[in-house]
């Protein structure tokens, strides 16, 4: 139960020896490891491997690097349960979920493998004769990875498989919550045979290992999902240094249910975006914006399932909402409750921790309604990342929309609604990366960017070929072939 980091292809403690304690949420007496308390010494020696590793990895032809990624991708999938029950019990999403976070690394592995024989770039005219011209990618050098505990395969996937593709070692952090996913990936990555010290694993806290990580002058690129307030740190960072950095980051994530909806799928829709990992997702839905027409209607069933919806350990395949990570979280959740109270907002279902039987033992909170809520409340704009959703009403498509940008961040977003013109409305007039049309604010699919505007990121996209250009430097080519001096712009023929 005792495990380690992984620096330069070796397993090894950290040289303080200091440890931590990993422990289940949903019971924290049990416990499912140890891990080390690393320290900037472990991230020196860790990138001093990865910076070594990285002058050969690049060298390799990027279909056979994809090749070791294709074949993680088919360990991943034959430890999927194993991988999927672990995750579990680490973080606490059902096991449904984690199957879907396990499957979302799979899904990444064989994209990833696939962009080894295309990672594109552009052959292109020249404006003189006998001059050739063209676009490569080309690796950047040590990346450091900071990913969440939220999903524990798939984020560090996102990041890490095209980042290996594109020929980058990395240095990875993971969140200090979800140590034993982080460390069963790079077991597979280095049974799939990425060479030594071209995946180095550091365990430990964000000042501990996250910061050196971040301001080490040798990690040339930095990508990093988690709180807008973080995040803020690390790109001022990156301002001064001129590091790339990738940032995720919050979300406040709106359904808005139309007049003409349907009300039975609107309402699955918005149990599953608001409740799925206990809303603790980047894209969880923590507002519904309804038409007024239908306000009263959708809600009496919403609430009524809400309260159907059973709390529990989430290897039980009868539970349908796990626990909050932590009790910090939980903390954080009933302070949210506390002041949506007093602003004034119409508490309907939960606002409170869940303790009964078993969950005694857990970080359980009551899935959590709030309505009769002010666009300008903070329940209404501050990320809560937890079980608790705001219903906020509307007259119309356009006061919708409103509300809905009515906020600093714009990650996902959704529109229930069976009218062609609406939905493209919708479509072009929404302020975020994702919009759903009669699907949940969660779902997003591999091939396709992920990612937000506003303060949910500064600009870049995880996912689909879009994440290449995280992960890459665009280098533009010209071979001149005439034997002479051509003056681009200054040759100019003019051709009568
Ligand atoms: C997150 O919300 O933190 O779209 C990531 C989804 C998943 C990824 C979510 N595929 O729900």
């Amino acid at each position: 139960m005792e495990y380690k980091n992984f620096i330069n292809g070796e397993w090894i403690g950290s040289k303080s020896k200091q440890k931590f304690e990993n422990r289940s949420p949903a019971n924290w007496e049990e416990l499912i490891g140890v891990f080390p308390r690393s320290g900037p010494e472990d991230v020196d020696d860790a990138v001093a491997a990865a910076e070594q590793a990285f002058k050969k990895w690049r060298l390799v032809p990027a279909p056979k690097r994809a090749e070791i990624i294709f074949r993680a991708g088919e360990l991943l999938r034959k430890s999927k349960e194993e991988i999927s029950r672990d995750m579990t019990r680490e973080m606490g999403k059902v096991l449904q979920e984690t199957r879907g976070d396990t499957q979302e690394g799979i899904d990444t592995a064989y994209y990833a493998a696939g962009e080894g024989r295309r990672l594109f770039g552009e052959t292109t005219p020249a404006e003189l004769p006998n001059k050739f011209a063209m676009s490569i990618r080309q690796p950047i050098g040590v990346c450091g990875i900071i990913s969440p505990w939220n999903f524990p395969m798939a984020i560090p996937t996102w990041k890490i498989f095209p980042a290996l593709l594109c020929g980058n070692s990395v240095v990875f952090k993971p969140a200090s919550d979800t140590p034993l996913t982080a460390l069963k990936l790079v077991e597979i990555l280095a049974e799939a045979g990425l060479p030594s010290g071209v995946i180095n694993l550091v365990h430990g806290t964000g000042s501990g290992v996250g910061t050196p990580l971040v301001e080490h002058p040798r990690v040339k690129l930095v990508s990093f999902t988690g709180s807008s307030s973080v995040g803020r740190q690390i790109a001022a960072f990156g301002g001064k240094t001129l590091k790339r950095i990738s940032l995720e980051l919050g979300g406040k994530n709106a359904q808005i249910v139309m007049d003409d909806a349907n009300l039975e799928l609107a309402v699955e829709g918005a149990l599953w975006g608001a409740f799925g990992t206990t809303g603790q997702r980047c894209t969880a839905t923590s507002r519904i914006i309804l038409h007024e027409k239908i306000k009263e209607k959708f809600l009496s069933v919403f609430i009524e399932r809400v309260k159907r919806l059973r709390l529990g350990n989430g290897l039980d395949s009868s539970t349908d909402v796990g626990p909050l990570i932590s009790e910090g979280q939980r903390e954080q959740i009933q302070g949210y409750v506390e002041i949506g109270k007093k602003e004034g907002a119409k508490l309907v279902a939960g606002g409170r921790p869940f303790e009964e039987g078993e969950c005694k033992k857990g970080w359980f909170y009551e899935p959590t309604v709030f309505d009769e809520v002010d666009q300008k409340m903070r329940i209404a704009q501050e990320e809560i990342f937890g079980p608790v959703v705001s219903v906020l009403t509307a007259r119309s498509l356009s006061e919708a929309i409103e509300i809905l940008n009515d906020s600093s961040y714009g990650l996902s977003s959704s529109i229930y609604t069976n009218n062609v013109n609406v939905a493209l409305t919708a479509i072009r007039d929404i302020e975020a990366g994702i919009t759903y049309v009669n699907g949940p604010t969660i779902g997003a699919e591999v091939h396709l960017p992920f990612g937000g505007v506003k303060d949910t990121g500064n600009g870049h996209r995880e996912s689909g070929t879009a994440v290449l250009d995280v992960f890459t430097e665009w280098k533009s080519v010209y071979i001149d072939y005439s034997g002479k001096l051509q003056k681009a712009q200054i040759d100019n023929v003019v051709i009568q």
